[in-house]
């Protein structure tokens, strides 16, 4: 593996030499990049001799010498797996990590992970570390495997076979295995990369403007997450309810009227409704609109039991040639014929509700019905189908799935039904929070909202997650529309060049960094961060003076340049009439790990991890 900064010493290693006839000392390393101490140089010669780029014969510096460039390939980081509790399996290709061939061996496709957890410490496999996978189904007995088990949940473990079933091992005394009859394997762990690096750069902070703290308590490690209505749909990147309420709480009041302006599938408004707020949520993916509506409706169970049970005697009754099949392009392609059958048959059946609110409320069943029959791989937040074998067996029990689900989101209805305050409510909008959407200037007592991590193309797609749905469900008028929702959203277009009027230094920077490796990558930063500047305007604009506006936000990392995402909307927001006033990091929701005694507040300190995310508290002046 190369690391950028490896890649940089190796360059002005090649650089200086050619000049010179001889290479740098560590002396001369250390002052061009700024390194605390001769050993950190030292440190990066002797990572890029075990690469082999640097002759190994000296272990003096001035003796390196740079060796034949070795055939290297970018493996794709697809995101993160638990070395503990297994967690959803959802790969979103975020980053690349360059290796070269003879490390890996020179068959097989290849993908990496980051490791999150503890319980591979025994096999030498530390929470922060990448490994390395090789795609394959079948393993042997004993080795490190990716394995999803249950309902799409992945886990790094080693693989044993025995009595018929399958022993997933931790490698970690402290912690039991787990017993499972069905294991799906997505490859074998072939390298361990540690990120030492990421360590010594943290050693070296600058002078920043801004400061985070380091807040444990915001973590809710363990916490039950799908209360009420939370759990009637997935949707990426959701807020941890306990996150949106302790928000809510800390910057408004019982009355006050709060506005969620990229409220996805409306986590904030449910807790609005819970506490007491009158509540308005913006977005701009149908799909998330649908669902906020649902999940902050609340229904009499009682009705919602009443009409399920009819709905399941009419589902049985319908025949095959009275339904009409939804007519979206490729739909034979991810679905099979007799899934749509049964699809279309269920669909017709909670059309015939009469109440449209209990019809929607058992739509959204149908909607995660839908994704969980369809041919895709329903870990993953964009489109892909399952292949071969597996596509061949894929038989699923549609009426099964839609029961399963109906029933526990009539269970989180009773919940909310109970626990909502009547007298508040909660209001929706189809729009673009960088444009005027109709909300009064000066209006809002506080703005709790968690933007995307960053361009739908290739962060989270929200379009291409509900694309399914959506077109099965007919929040569109043309179901073809639906492929059209991640153009529209945050970075949905790049921008056409790299010259911008936005004032922060943070943002000049990281694209300055970005664009050096790769400036169609650099203008989606750039596009993402022009279409937040005009949400904070917009959120300026319907807040009242001296009120709160939280955003809560990943710092992520594009061509190895991290972007500090907080630290930005901070500049670009006290240019628009905010002050920053604080700016907390938790660590984020599927990454917990084990901190046993955890201090809380810890002012000053410095984290670059893709562990955490960041709570960015902004009043208007
Ligand atoms: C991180 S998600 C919000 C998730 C939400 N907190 C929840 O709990 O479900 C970000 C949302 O921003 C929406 N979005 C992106 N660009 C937008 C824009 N310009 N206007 C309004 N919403 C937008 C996406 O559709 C997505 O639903």
């Amino acid at each position: 593996m190369l690391t950028k900064k490896q890649a940089q010493v190796l360059d002005f290693i090649k650089t200086y030499r050619a000049k010179h006839g001889y290479a740098p000392s560590l002396e001369d390393i250390r002052q061009k990049f700024k390194l605390a101490s001769g050993s950190t140089a030292h440190y990066y010669i002797s990572k890029l001799q075990d690469a082999g780029f640097l002759n190994k014969e000296h272990n003096q510096p001035r003796a390196v010498s740079t060796v034949e460039a070795k055939q290297t390939i970018e493996v794709p980081i697809l995101g993160a797996i638990a070395a503990g509790q297994p967690i959803e399996a959802i790969e979103i290709p975020d980053e690349t990590i360059t290796i070269t061939r003879d490390e890996i061996g020179k068959q097989g496709k290849h993908y990496a992970l980051r490791v999150q957890g503890s319980s591979m410490i025994d096999e030498g496999i530390f929470d922060g570390d990448i490994v390395i996978i090789r795609k394959q189904e079948v393993a042997e007995n004993g080795q490190t495997v990716v394995a999803v088990i249950d309902d799409n949940e992945a886990t790094l473990k080693k693989l044993y076979r025995e009595n018929g079933r399958f022993r997933l091992q931790p490698a970690n005394p402290t912690l039991f295995p787990i017993y499972r009859d069905e294991v799906e394997v997505r490859g074998v762990v072939v390298k361990i990369i540690r990120n030492l690096e990421s360590q010594l750069d943290q050693g070296q902070s600058r002078d920043e403007k801004y400061v985070r703290k380091i807040d444990y308590s915001w973590d809710y490690r363990g916490e039950k997450t799908k209360s009420h209505t939370h759990g009637i749909h997935t949707y990426p990147a959701m807020f941890i309810p306990q996150v949106g309420r302790r928000l809510l709480e800390t910057y408004s009041k019982e009355g006050d009227t709060i506005c969620d302006i990229f409220c996805g599938s409306g986590s904030a408004l449910v807790e609005s409704r819970l506490i007491g707020r009158n509540a308005y949520g913006i977005d701009l993916n149908p799909l998330a609109i649908f669902l906020a509506k649902a999940k902050t409706t609340p229904i009499n169970p009682q009705k919602l039991t009443r009409e399920y049970l009819a709905l399941l005697d009419r589902v049985e009754k319908i025949k095959d040639s009275e339904i009409q099949r939804p007519n979206f392009k490729n739909i034979d392609f991810w679905f099979k014929d007799k899934v749509i059958i049964k699809l279309a048959k269920l669909k017709k059946a909670i059309r015939e509700i009469e109440d449209k609110e209990i019809q929607n409320f058992f739509m959204v069943a149908f909607s995660e019905t839908v994704r969980y029959s369809s041919n895709t791989k329903t870990g993953e937040f964009k489109l892909v189908r399952v292949k071969g074998d597996k596509l061949e067996k894929h038989d699923p029990d549609v009426i099964g799935i839609f029961r399963k689900h109906a029933e526990k989101n009539i269970a989180g209805m009773t919940e909310f039904y109970k626990d909502a305050k009547k007298d508040f409510w909660t209001k929706i909008i189809y729009g673009d929070s960088s444009k005027d959407n109709g909300i009064k200037a000066n209006s809002i007592d506080c703005i709790i909202t968690s933007p995307p991590y960053g361009d739908s193309r290739t962060t989270v797609a929200y379009g291409q997650f509900s694309r399914l749905s959506a077109q099965w469900i007919d929040v569109f008028e043309d179901p073809n529309d639906a492929s059209g929702v991640d153009n529209n959203l945050l970075g949905g277009r790049a921008s056409k060049s790299l010259i911008h009027a936005l004032s922060s230094d943070y943002l000049k920077e990281s694209l300055e960094k970005i664009a050096k490796q790769d400036e169609a990558r650099a203008r989606d930063v750039l596009s993402f961060n022009l279409g937040l500047n005009e949400c904070l305007k917009q959120a300026h604009r319907i807040l009242k003076p001296k009120k709160y506006f939280c955003l809560v936000v990943g710092n992520r990392l594009v061509k190895q340049v991290r972007i500090p995402t907080d630290f930005i909307i901070a500049e670009l927001a006290e240019k628009i009439g905010f002050t920053c006033e604080d700016i907390i990091v938790r660590n984020i929701p599927s990454k917990r790990m084990p901190i046993k005694n955890s201090p809380t507040n810890i002012v000053g300190a410095l984290e670059e991890t893709m562990n955490k995310e960041s709570i960015v508290v902004l009043r208007k002046n």
